[in-house]
């Protein structure tokens, strides 16, 4: 019975979304559909901006407008990547009560370009209401949504000599912006001259800015990895010391699943432990003006990249 009402509110919802390209159009047609079809409680969904949940379109009544990261049902599919059912909210540690009424709800992230962008949030009144039946076909009906527009997103990239690291990955199709400095150390305004002497925890970072529609983190991570010998510590080429370790710093949490999956993977194809840190981003300071930039302003500087590299990053395309 319900696989065959899912089955045809699927195909009705993939007519209508057909060539449609905009986000909260396709999103407020979609709840309206489930939601005559089931006549659920509440059913709409919540989209990823700044860093947290925010309200989008639904049907039903009024709801809290913001969930942060990990909270809720909602926050809980958002950061395990995965569809909740929850047979009974009350069972629920940390569930969300925006009505009263309630009493069960199902959660399905909605994934592309392997980043969670939005969830979708089904409520209903009565209890055990969902099952597998329904996260499977939910789960193919958000796979109907068209791409979101994706608001651009930082990482922090410590990859030994930062010269060489910040022409290397400013050269990637996808990267909007680049900056050299110092992070993650333990004095305040580090000074170039300071961090040489290994004394004050900093290392050679570059910030990248990145639109993620273009290029994804997965996809930076695995080209960064390619400019670095993960197994090394605290030295790449000829450089040695802490500043010269390779890191990721992370400012979004959302970020922290999908770094530790690339890492694991790479950690796969060496078999040796991995060297590189991955931090939360602590803090950052920009390094003095003549270090941005710095093979540009000086072709023949030194550089611990070989040549080729820079060609590779210059037709580097993330497909996935
Ligand atoms: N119960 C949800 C909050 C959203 S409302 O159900 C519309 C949660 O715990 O995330």
């Amino acid at each position: 019975m319900k696989e065959e009402k899912y089955e045809l509110l699927y195909k009705q919802i993939a007519s209508l979304l057909e060539g449609e390209t905009d986000a909260v159009a396709t999103m407020s047609n979609v709840a309206a559909m489930i939601h005559d079809a089931f006549r659920f409680w509440w059913t709409g969904f919540y989209h990823v901006s700044g860093g947290e949940l925010l309200l989008g379109p639904f049907q039903g009544p009024v709801a809290c407008m913001h969930i942060g990261y990990g909270k809720g049902v909602c926050g809980t599919a958002w950061k395990e990547r995965r569809t909740v059912v929850v047979p009974d909210v009350e069972q629920f540690p940390g569930h969300i009560a925006c009505s009263s009424e309630s009493r069960s709800e199902i959660v399905v992230p909605v994934v592309q370009r392997g980043v969670v962008v939005a969830v979708l949030d089904i409520d209903s009144r009565e209890l055990g209401t969902f099952d597998d039946v329904d996260a499977q076909w939910l789960e193919k009906i958000v796979a109907l949504l068209p791409p979101m527009p994706l608001a651009e997103q930082e990482i922090y990239l410590a990859a030994g000599c930062f010269w060489g690291a910040e022409k290397y990955l400013k050269l990637i199709e996808g990267v909007t912006f680049t900056e050299v400095g110092f992070a993650n150390g333990n004095t305040e305004n580090p000074t170039y001259k300071e961090v040489y002497t290994d004394q004050t925890g900093y290392a050679e970072t570059v910030k990248l800015r990145y639109n993620p529609a273009v290029a994804s983190l997965r996809f930076l991570l695995e080209m960064y990895f390619k400019a670095i010998d993960p197994t090394s510590l605290n030295k790449q080429g000829e450089d040695e010391g802490t500043r010269y370790r390779t890191g990721i710093y992370y400012t979004d949490p959302a970020d922290r699943a999908i770094i530790d999956k690339v890492v694991a993977d790479e950690a796969k194809k060496y078999g040796l432990p991995l060297q590189v840190e991955v931090e939360p981003l602590r803090n950052f300071y920009p390094a003095e003006e003549y270090h941005q930039d710095y093979l540009d302003k000086n072709p023949s500087g030194y550089c611990h990249l070989p040549v080729a590299l820079f060609e590779l990053a210059k037709k580097a395309k993330d497909t996935k």
